[in-house]
């Protein structure tokens, strides 16, 4: 339950110390990373693909030619939190310090604009080289994080500065990175999203029109800033998020089954699934006769936000979402303050859905409100933005 998504990208240039690289990879393992391998080309004489794949549980690229249709220079930097490369020769710290990018990792590199470590690991001579001290120089410049190299013991006899350091060094550079993205980590979030469906027969159900896409959005940046997130999700066609735990319903009971048993253990529940309302009375095995579909008779569902927050922890933070069409902002605010208070919520999001708006869209926009009546006016942004604005939030009602 609740694994942390986080992922990390560890470069391995051609050293002998790349072998030291598959403690380090364990140990990002340890601590909760899902870790990517990028070896260069003359790395493969210390230690194979294989290896990394083996070690990784991943597959390994490594060159700019397999896969191109996902543009995987791309898609790698987009998708990974932290770069490490380790050990960084002098002749990458030199490739970068110049800008190049004539192979899989150099052009993800130049390409991301997440945090990067460098962990330079060479003989004492290379290291203490004008060439490398100048490049070192410009890429710390450039926001580069270059972890020293430790003294001793070199291959061969030579004893100098050089050596690759301990994993435990590494990691506490790459922690330091992230710490300013790193502000839910240690948090359990849940997340619904979706729409629920009740079932009226084999055939047809009560559904409605949410797609998912705000929950998704939550879900994604939640575990980059390092939470540990159960998705609930309802009838989404989205694909799955890496490194989260996802759970897969239909129906508002069926949610609320997951969520009676999750929620005690989170630290936030974020319900921005839209539920039914209602459910059909008796279901019928068989297919209902369109002469007797006037006389279906519906009932109430249990209301998920209402029967959890009866039994909200000190502490527990609840933030509900509502779909409205209203377009008077007053009147807006005043029907979602009155909600944010019948469900005893933290804080609520509330749009406007008139004429088709959000529901499917990758915009968003509304009225973020909570219990001390803060109210944020929130104009036409992404559901990415809106659901890191939200989490800044979240964050700062966790205290
Ligand atoms: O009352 P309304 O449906 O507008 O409230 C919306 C909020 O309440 C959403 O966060 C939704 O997930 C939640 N909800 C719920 N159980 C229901 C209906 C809505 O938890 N039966």
């Amino acid at each position: 339950m609740f694994p942390r998504g986080r992922k990390i990208l560890l470069g391995v240039s051609g050293g002998i110390s790349a072998y030291k690289s598959c403690d380090l990879l364990r140990r990002l393992q340890d601590h909760g990373f899902i870790v990517d391998v990028v070896p260069t080309q003359a790395s493969l004489n210390f230690v194979g693909k294989s290896t990394w794949e083996a070690l990784s549980g991943r597959k390994v690229y490594m060159d700019l030619w397999s896969d191109v249709e996902k543009i995987p220079h791309i898609s790698m930097a987009k998708e990974n939190d932290l770069i490490v490369i380790a050990p960084a020769t002098a002749d990458l710290l030199a490739k970068l310090a110049a800008g190049r990018a004539d192979d899989l990792l150099t052009n993800i590199v130049l390409a991301s604009t997440a945090p990067k470590v460098l962990v330079p690991a060479m003989h004492t001579e290379m290291w203490l080289n004008p060439a490398t001290t100048e490049n070192v120089d410009t890429l710390r410049k450039r926001g580069f994080i270059v972890v020293e190299p430790d003294e001793g013991r070199m291959t061969g006899t030579d004893i100098g500065v050089g050596r690759y350091p301990e994993s435990t060094k590494i990691i506490k550079a790459i922690d330091d990175a992230l710490i300013a993205t790193s502000d839910l980590v240690g948090k359990k979030i849940i997340i619904t999203a979706g729409g629920t469906r009740e079932p009226i027969d084999p055939i047809r159900f009560i559904g409605n029109r949410s797609s998912g896409k705000q929950g998704f959005a939550l879900a994604m940046a939640a575990a980059s800033r390092g939470a540990q997130v159960h998705l609930v999700t309802a009838n989404t066609e989205l694909p799955n998020i890496e490194g989260i735990t996802v759970t897969n319903v239909e129906t508002a009971e069926q949610m609320l089954a997951v969520l009676d048993l999750e929620f005690p253990h989170c630290d936030a529940l974020i319900m921005s699934a839209a539920v039914a309302d209602a459910k059909v009375v008796n279901y019928s095995d068989f297919k209902i006769g369109k002469e007797s579909l006037n006389t279906l008779a519906l009932i109430k569902n249990p209301d998920i936000l209402k029967s959890l927050s009866g039994t909200k922890k000190p502490g527990q933070i609840l933030i509900g979402f509502a779909a409205e069409t209203i377009s008077d902002v007053k009147e807006l605010e005043a029907n979602a303050t009155a909600k944010l208070l019948s469900k005893s919520l933290d804080m609520i999001y509330v749009n406007n859905v008139a004429g088709g708006a959000i529901f499917g869209s990758n915009v968003t926009q509304g009225l973020i409100i909570d219990r001390d009546k803060n109210i944020i006016q929130v104009p036409e942004i992404s559901k990415d933005t809106l659901a890191d604005i939200l989490l800044d939030q979240l964050v700062s009602k966790l205290g």
